[in-house]
Parts: C-alpha cells; sequence; structure tokens
C-alpha cells in the first residue's frame, strides 16, 4: 500500500496547477508544428513475390478470446485462399479456409479481401501462421489472451486515429507491454483523398501490418469509415471498412458489425458506433439497453466502452459532437459503472475526473457536470496524428471535469493489474517510450470505488 500511495502523491505534484485554472491541468508542452504531410502511397509497397499476401490484420473472433480473425489481401488472384496455423511448440499443422469478399468503389476494384476465423484455440498460446505459397509465403504469430477471469493482469495500448503518424505507431510498436489495441476509430483517411482514393486503405493496410498481424486490434468505427459519397454513387455507408475488417459482432448478439462486445482477461469491452442511430427504438439502443446488465463484474471487473467522438472533450475542435449520444446513454454507463471510456476524433489528448451530467431535465438547470463516484474516467486519445493536424485551441477556463489536457500526439497502455487496480499511462511521440507525460491509477468501480487521487 506504501508503494501505491507514493505514487499518488507524485500524480498530485504533477498535477498542481499553475496559471489560471478552474479544472485540472492544460499541459504547457506545446509540440513543434510541424506540416503533417501524407506519407507518399508507395512508402509501403506490396511484400515480395507472386500475389503475395498483405494488409495482414487479426482481431478477436469470438465473445472470450479462443477465437481469433485472420484477414489479409491476395492482389492478383483468388488463391491461396487459407492460412495454415499451429501452437509454436507443436508441429501440428491446421489449415482453415477463408471466406473471400472484394469490392468496387467508384472507379477503384479491391483486390481479394480474405476473412478466416480459427476457433477453438487454447488460451495464452503463442500461435503461429502462415500465409501464401512458393516465393510468397509469409508467416507471422499471435498469443492468444489467458482465460477470462477477474484477477488476469493485462495490457492495452489504446490508439487514436494513426494515418500518416508513423511517429505514434513506431512509438506504440516500440513499447513490448502492449497485447492488444484497443483503436477508437479513424484508420486509413482514405476519405480524405480526391474520390476516395481506396488505394490508401491499402497502402495503410501495408503500413500497420507489422503491429496488426501480430496482436488482435479492436476495432470501433469514426467518421473516416463512413465513406458515404452519393456524388461518386457510393451510398452505402461504410463499404470499404466493411469489406476489409471484420469483428465478432454476432457472439455478442449484436446485429451489426458496427456495435459489439467482447471479453479479453479480466476486462469486458463494448464497442458503439458514434454514426449509426442510437435513438430510443434504434437497433443500437437496443442492443445497448440489454447488453449493460449482462456484464458479470465478478468475472470480467473491468468494463470499457469505446467509441469515436467524445463526450466530455474541452477542446474547440469537434466540441460537442458526442452531446447527443451522451444524452442517451450517459445514464446507463453511471448506472452500470462503466470504468472508462476511451474516445478518439480530436486530436489532442485528455482525461476528466469522474463527472456525469445526468441530472438535467430541462427545467431544473442542472445542466453542470458533478463529481459523480460511478461515472467513468474519460479519455480522449484522438491524437494519433493525422492530416488535419493537431487541435492546439482548448477552451478557457479549463471546465471542472477535466483532469489534464494536452494538444500534442502519443498513445496510452492500460496496464490492469488485478480487480481493484489498472494504472493509464499516456505517452506523448516527443518523449522517449518509458516517459509517461500523464498517468493515472484507476480504481475499479465495481470492486473499489474509492476517490482517485489526481
Ligand atoms: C517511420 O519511423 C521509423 C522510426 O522512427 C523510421 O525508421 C521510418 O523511416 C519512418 N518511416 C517513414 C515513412 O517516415
Ligand atoms: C425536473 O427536475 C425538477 C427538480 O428536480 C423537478 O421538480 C421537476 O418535476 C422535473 N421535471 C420533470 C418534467 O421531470
Ligand atoms: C479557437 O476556437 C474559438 C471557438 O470556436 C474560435 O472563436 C477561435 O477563433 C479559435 N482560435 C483559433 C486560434 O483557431
Ligand atoms: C492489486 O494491484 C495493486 C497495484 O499493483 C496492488 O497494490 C494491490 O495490492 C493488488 N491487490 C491484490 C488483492 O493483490
Ligand atoms: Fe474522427
Amino acid at each position: 500500500m506504501s508503494l501505491l500511495k507514493v505514487l499518488f502523491v507524485l500524480v498530485t505534484i504533477a498535477a498542481a496547477c499553475a496559471g489560471v485554472c478552474n479544472g485540472g491541468v492544460t499541459s504547457s508542452f506545446v509540440r513543434k508544428s510541424q506540416p503533417s504531410t501524407c506519407m507518399p502511397i508507395d512508402t509501403f509497397p506490396p511484400p515480395p513475390g507472386y500475389n503475395a499476401p498483405e494488409q495482414v490484420h487479426i482481431t478477436q473472433g469470438d465473445h472470450d478470446g479462443k477465437s481469433m480473425i485472420i484477414s489479409w489481401v491476395t492482389p492478383l488472384e483468388r488463391e491461396p485462399n487459407y492460412v495454415i496455423f499451429w501452437e509454436a511448440n507443436s508441429k501440428n499443422k491446421h489449415k482453415i479456409h477463408s471466406r473471400i469478399t472484394s469490392y468496387r468503389y467508384y472507379t477503384y476494384e479491391s483486390g481479394y479481401i480474405h476473412h478466416a476465423t480459427i476457433k477453438g484455440l487454447k488460451h495464452d498460446t503463442l500461435y503461429n501462421y502462415q500465409l501464401g505459397t512458393g516465393d510468397a509465403v509469409r508467416r507471422f504469430s499471435f498469443t492468444t489472451p489467458p482465460k477470462v477471469g477477474p484477477d488476469v493482469p493485462y495490457t492495452f495500448g489504446d490508439l487514436g486515429q494513426t494515418y500518416d503518424s508513423n511517429e505514434t505507431f513506431e512509438h506504440y510498436y516500440s513499447n513490448p507491454k502492449g497485447q492488444a489495441v484497443l483503436f477508437a476509430g479513424d484508420l486509413s483517411y482514405a476519405d480524405d483523398h480526391p474520390y476516395h482514393n481506396n488505394n490508401r486503405w491499402d497502402s495503410w493496410g501495408r503500413f500497420v501490418e507489422k503491429s496488426m498481424a501480430y496482436q488482435p486490434w479492436i476495432w470501433t468505427v469514426g467518421n473516416h469509415e463512413i465513406d458515404f459519397a452519393p456524388e461518386l454513387g457510393e451510398n452505402v455507408p461504410f463499404k470499404p471498412y466493411m469489406h476489409r475488417y471484420r469483428v465478432p459482432y454476432k457472439a455478442s448478439k449484436s446485429t451489426s458489425p458496427l456495435w459489439y462486445s467482447i471479453k479479453r482477461a479480466s476486462a469486458y469491452i463494448i464497442l458503439l458506433s458514434s454514426y449509426s442511430a442510437y435513438g430510443k427504438y434504434t437497433p443500437q439502443y437496443n442492443w445497448l439497453e440489454q447488453e449493460l446488465p449482462k456484464v458479470n463484474r465478478a468475472e470480467t471487473p473491468w468494463l470499457i466502452v469505446l467509441l469515436h467522438s467524445p463526450w466530455y472533450n474541452s477542446n474547440n475542435y469537434h466540441y460537442m459532437e458526442g452531446e447527443s449520444m451522451r444524452v442517451m446513454f450517459e445514464s446507463w454507463f453511471v448506472e452500470h459503472k462503466v470504468d472508462i471510456v476511451f474516445a478518439g476524433h480530436v486530436h489532442s489528448y485528455e482525461r476528466t475526473d469522474r463527472f456525469s451530467n445526468v441530472r438535467y431535465n430541462i427545467t431544473n438547470e442542472l445542466s453542470t457536470p458533478v463529481k459523480d463516484p460511478s461515472a467513468p474516467v474519460y479519455i480522449t486519445i484522438g491524437d494519433g496524428g493525422n492530416q488535419e493536424g493537431l487541435a492546439n485551441n482548448f477552451s478557457e477556463p479549463q471546465p471542472s471535469y477535466s483532469a489534464f489536457r494536452e494538444a500534442s500526439y502519443g498513445h496510452g497502455m492500460l496496464d490492469i493489474k488485478n480487480r481493484t487496480h489498472a494504472h493509464f499511462t499516456w505517452h506523448r511521440n516527443h518523449d522517449n517510450e518509458p516517459v509517461a507525460a500523464d498517468s493515472h491509477w484507476m480504481l475499479n468501480r465495481y470492486w473499489h470505488p474509492e476517490e482517485e487521487n489526481n
């Protein structure tokens, strides 16, 4: 316990306020402003070999981590359409065929997009897998998560946008602690290019492969996944994303890949879509209403939600865009004691104290957020870096709910220790990886709902 106290003291000192400050800390660190330009499209060329599998990525394939979805693209031919996999300490090889999809977008034609679901994996086990044949064979590996349980330690990397953010990506990649990535949406930014140039989806897939092929990225969608362009005749929202990225939504009784849940180690993770209907009676609303009571905190103490557009964001950029969703769902999050909500979208970092704003009823004038021990901590981590540049215009004074905010790029690490304690750190790109620009002990809302010092 004394170690913990020392850490609290350190955090308190770090959070001491300098200058005008109603809420918490507005970090004075200002990143050198440099134009954020796109990496040329050929920065990540296809791998060598005829029809070589590329853009390899994996994600959890079921509700409790005994399955993995392996996805890849073969550019020229449908075959080979299988993955060979084996336990690292065994010679016993297995083969699973993929389901193949492809799509057209305006004048773009995709390659053959493969998705293969490997089931019945052992927990906590290293597997190798192999794609391609002949001179185009490629090998990768992944480790399955430990069996779901209340005191299973696990470390999630938390990333916002990564497009054009070689720096953020490399920075996260250099940290060996992350076992899986919680990704708060906005993947390729292909839609920022003329005619939503879908070749950018391919080059992004090659760019991030060196992480995504080895550890599961848990997806939620951002506005840059919508790709809705009626002027190009493209009227189906999320078309490129849905062809390329698969999630195990049926395992959580969802009717759409855009919202779902998984369990991993001691965490229950709910992924919501800020860009799908969430009003009363809509499919997402109905699903979430039934989903939250299902979470068994004796099995998975940590209840984490990911969504794209933040509900608590004191940056003028995208200010209040998450408000309508907050109005619909915040009271449920408080009722069910969600521990942490991760959001992206805003290109800066912000962490709140436990505040809620659920009393307001139009006439009672109670519209100011108040301290609430049952409320989540909201973390906006949409600071992966992107071509829209940093959002360095915070509203003043800093609102009381805002504990720490800084306009620079970085990534987070959520280190779950046991059912009561998790340590969150935020690492700005500018620093060496071991340096945490912000750090915070999270105390579990169900098992240890005490006030967190900050
Ligand atoms: C990305 O970052 C890594 C590590 O800093 C560097 O070696 C590499 O050249 C960078 N790539 C690009 C395309 O900027
Ligand atoms: C709104 O809240 C006030 C104060 O709590 C209460 O008196 C009033 O009846 C509420 N209005 C409605 C429509 O529920
Ligand atoms: C910051 O945001 C405010 C409110 O939207 C706006 O009035 C102001 O012009 C912005 N400042 C800069 C430097 O962009
Ligand atoms: C949980 O982890 C925290 C932080 O590492 C530690 O202080 C505490 O003793 C642990 N609790 C148990 C029951 O092991
Ligand atoms: Fe966004």
